[in-house]
């Protein structure tokens, strides 16, 4: 979470909270599912971020654990449905990194129950580096296939 000083009428300033987590226009694939879903994401990045400054992961990790079940299930699964269907020859390689995130998550809900504040910086970290490495890169190629392939 970053600060930054906004001037308001009449010389007043105030603080505002941004998180360096926000949508930005060069992470469109132009496919609007996708961009869906990935903003689905990066929402719960935004959400946990939130939650470990406010100190609240015991009561509100729950939420964050629901939302990422959530994205696997349907979101995930959907793109491995739309790379099936255009033949993208990578499927297999994608899918078990897929395979391997909803692994990751799994242990995260078992490392939460020893270790509840540590679990959700460690998460958060791997959540932020799966959005860097897995879905502004992989699945934006991805993307990039099925789009020249008609999507
Ligand atoms: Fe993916």
């Amino acid at each position: 979470m970053i600060y930054i000083i906004v001037r308001g009428h009449h010389r007043l300033y105030f603080y505002v909270m941004v998180s360096k987590y926000t949508w930005k226009e060069e992470y469109n694939t132009g496919v609007s599912f996708i961009d869906g879903q990935h903003q689905y994401f990066l929402n719960i990045i935004r959400d946990l971020e939130d939650i470990i400054e406010d100190s609240v992961c015991k009561d509100s990790a729950s939420k964050i654990f629901f939302s990422l079940v959530h994205y696997a299930e349907h979101f995930l699964i959907q793109e491995e449905i739309y790379f099936k269907d255009y033949h993208f020859p990578n499927l297999n390689e994608h899918k078990e990194l897929h395979a391997a995130f909803i692994k990751r998550v799994i242990q995260f809900k078992t490392d939460y129950q020893m270790d509840i504040q540590h679990t959700c910086q460690t998460m958060l970290d791997y959540l932020v580096d799966w959005f860097e490495n897995h879905i502004l890169k992989y699945d934006k190629e991805a993307i990039e296939y099925l789009r020249e392939k008609g999507l």
